[in-house]
């Protein structure tokens, strides 16, 4: 093939969810997926309010740091992402993400995310417009579109939020866009091609034995 008519060849990073790894196997399940080739760790943060329950906090984020030179990717689902950014930045997060939706001072709390030397990141919801983040998207390196509501792993690919990809990725906005949730082999393909750069995915990726040919799987769209 010359390269005129080759694809165009792009790579997408893969983060996997820790949410839907064995806690109690932790530091072997991350090298696991390391190895296997993921890209970033994405840890997702619930407070039990901001949605229907509860994970682990900057605790957590302190000891996968020690065992982990990994990008930390920290999808925070908080009401008080102020309150708790410092704690994050300390635990050595290196991404952080806001909802656009909690009941906060998003702008302070992107702030302070870029203030503490971590990469400011906002998601938005599946039933969230693209309008809402406008106003900070001079301000974040990452928008983490959500392709389910947030607070459970293992929900259904919402594949209508590809339409907010897509606008995004044409407006030529330079930041990572990532997408979180439902992401398997069956709908990897989609988000690929309406742009993302990273795809976050929990049970793809630790519910399968095999995590390097799980991984595999989920880039093959690229
Ligand atoms: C959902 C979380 C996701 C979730 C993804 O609230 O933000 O990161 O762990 O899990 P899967 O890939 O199983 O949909
Ligand atoms: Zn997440």
């Amino acid at each position: 093939m010359s390269p005129d008519t080759a694809a165009p060849i792009r790579t997408v990073k893969i983060a996997p969810s820790i949410l839907s790894a064995d806690f109690a196997n932790l530091e072997a399940e991350i090298r696991d997926v390391l190895e296997g080739g993921a890209d970033l760790l994405h840890l997702d943060v619930m407070d039990g309010h901001f949605v229907p329950n509860l994970t682990f906090g900057a605790p957590v984020v302190k000891s996968v740091r020690k065992v982990t030179d990994a990008v930390l990717d920290c999808h925070l689902m908080i009401d008080n992402p102020v309150k708790y950014i410092p704690d994050f930045l300390k635990a050595g997060a290196d991404w952080i993400s806001v909802q656009v939706e909690a009941p906060d001072d998003i702008a302070k709390a992107i702030q302070l995310i870029r203030d503490g030397g971590a990469l400011a990141g906002i998601v938005l919801n599946p039933d969230t417009p693209l309008d809402r983040i406008r106003p900070h998207l001079d301000h974040v390196g990452l928008v983490l579109v959500m392709s389910v509501f947030p607070g459970f792993g293992g929900q259904s690919f919402m594949p209508e939020v590809l339409d907010k990809v897509r606008e995004l990725k044409a407006s030529g906005w330079p930041g990572e866009i990532s997408i979180d949730g439902g992401i398997a082999e069956a709908t990897a393909p989609q988000a690929i091609d309406a742009g993302v750069d990273v795809m976050v995915a929990g049970t793809a990726v630790f519910g399968r034995p095999d995590r390097a040919a799980a991984i595999r799987a989920l880039r093959k769209g690229a």
